[in-house]
């Protein structure tokens, strides 16, 4: 068994998926607190796969995972469990805190009671992988190279500080405690199941109801786009192979103004699915008020990952937007599902 948190959600959602695609995979638990960014009907598929349990809970919660790690025994633990979108850590970073840190924290002392119990082989073959993010190294200008590992850290959101502190704590628990990590910094996914607050299947959904496609501030902020199904390989490379202590960076070398962006999947949705009047999509667009502290810039440099362990991207965004616009095109169910209210209430909120 591998222990998996955050599994409803979106990366971790598609981890899970992948993972047990391959009928000779270990199994996976999955401990979820179902937060309105978890969803079950994405791991519908497994309902009646042997080697999958879901466990509802919170990372933070001691007795819980102490419980279930010896019960399941897992050889490793991928946590992807967090707050993950940046506009909600603005209007209330309490919950990021709680999560990002507070939760790291208790599921590494839990982790690591749990491993100092194990025999030799054992304590060995273990691994806590540590899912974050490249916002922790702060913003670039348009002419700064792209982040390495060794850039130092320089959060600018409620957030990214929450996950850079998370990150802190799992390097600390390597060098003090000889506790078995491996950390991923990753650029902005996208691919299905993605919940769509976020930008691609934000503005996938409003294109398709008619509604406005909100632009932060002059759409020239650029980031790097990865294609989920990548990083779920990467992950699984690393995890497998990746130097214990060692971080790496995943992107898809994908960098793009997020104009560009909704341009593109304005253009494609002209292509399958075009508007009743005739016109394209990108009559949609509307540029609204920036987000406080918009960091402008994200590149990852991934050549680490290459390097050490031959790991590269195989999609290229115009390969990978295109999979993930026919997705959400073919999926009106799984849409229906998580457009609930309260989903209406943020975007109320958000955009007014
Ligand atoms: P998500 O918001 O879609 O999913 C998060 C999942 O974690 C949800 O299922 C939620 O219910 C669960 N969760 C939240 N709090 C929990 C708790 N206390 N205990 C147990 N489960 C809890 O996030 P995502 O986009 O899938 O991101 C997964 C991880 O990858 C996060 O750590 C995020 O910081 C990181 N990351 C995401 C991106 C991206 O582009 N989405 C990029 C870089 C890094
Ligand atoms: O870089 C990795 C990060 O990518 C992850 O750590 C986060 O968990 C993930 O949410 C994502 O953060 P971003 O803030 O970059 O993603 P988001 O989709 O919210 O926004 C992408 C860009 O698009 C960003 O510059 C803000 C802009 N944007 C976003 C929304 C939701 C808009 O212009 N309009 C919008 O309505």
């Amino acid at each position: 068994m591998i222990l998996v948190t955050g599994g409803a959600g979106f990366i971790g959602g598609n981890f899970v998926l992948d993972w047990l695609s391959n009928p000779n995979a270990e199994g996976i638990v999955n401990l979820d607190k179902l937060t309105y960014a978890g969803n079950l009907a994405t791991l519908d598929p497994l309902k009646a796969n042997s080697h999958y349990v879901f466990i509802h809970g919170d990372i933070g919660d001691k007795e819980l995972v102490t419980k279930l790690l010896k019960e399941h025994q897992p050889r490793a633990i991928v946590n992807f469990a967090a707050e993950s979108h940046v506009d909600r850590s603005i209007h209330g970073p309490a919950e990021f805190v709680q999560t990002n840190i507070m939760g790291t924290f208790n599921l590494l002392e839990c982790a690591r009671e749990y491993w100092g119990g194990l025999d030799a082989a054992a304590k060995k073959a273990f691994r806590f992988h540590h899912v974050s993010t490249d916002e922790v190294y702060g913003s670039l200008s348009a002419t700064d190279p792209a982040f390495t590992e060794t850039n130092p850290y320089e959060p600018n959101s409620p957030y990214s500080a929450s996950k850079a502190a998370s990150d802190h704590l799992v390097r600390a628990w390597f060098h003090t405690y000889g506790f078995p990590v491996v950390t991923t910094n990753c650029s902005n996914n996208y691919g299905p199941y993605h919940f769509p607050e976020k930008l691609i299947p934000l503005v996938i959904l409003n294109a398709l109801n008619g509604k406005p496609l909100p632009i932060y501030g002059d759409g020239q902020q650029v980031r790097d786009w990865l294609y989920v199904g990548d990083h779920c390989a990467a992950i699984r490379e690393v995890l497998e192979k990746g130097k214990l202590g060692e971080t790496y960076n995943i992107g898809g070398w994908n960098e793009k103004a997020n104009i560009d962006v909704v341009k593109t999947i304005c253009c494609i949705l002209d292509e399958l699915k075009p508007r009743a009047d005739g016109k394209t999509y990108a009559e949609q667009i509307t540029f609204v008020q920036d987000r406080p502290g918009h960091d402008r810039r994200y590149a990852i440099d991934a050549s680490k990952l290459e390097r050490e362990l031959g790991w590269r991207p195989t999609e290229t965004f115009d390969t990978g937007i295109r999979k993930t616009i026919q997705w959400y095109l073919d999926n009106p169910a799984w849409i229906e599902g998580v457009v609930s209210g309260s989903y209406r209430d943020w975007l109320q909120k958000q955009y007014n």
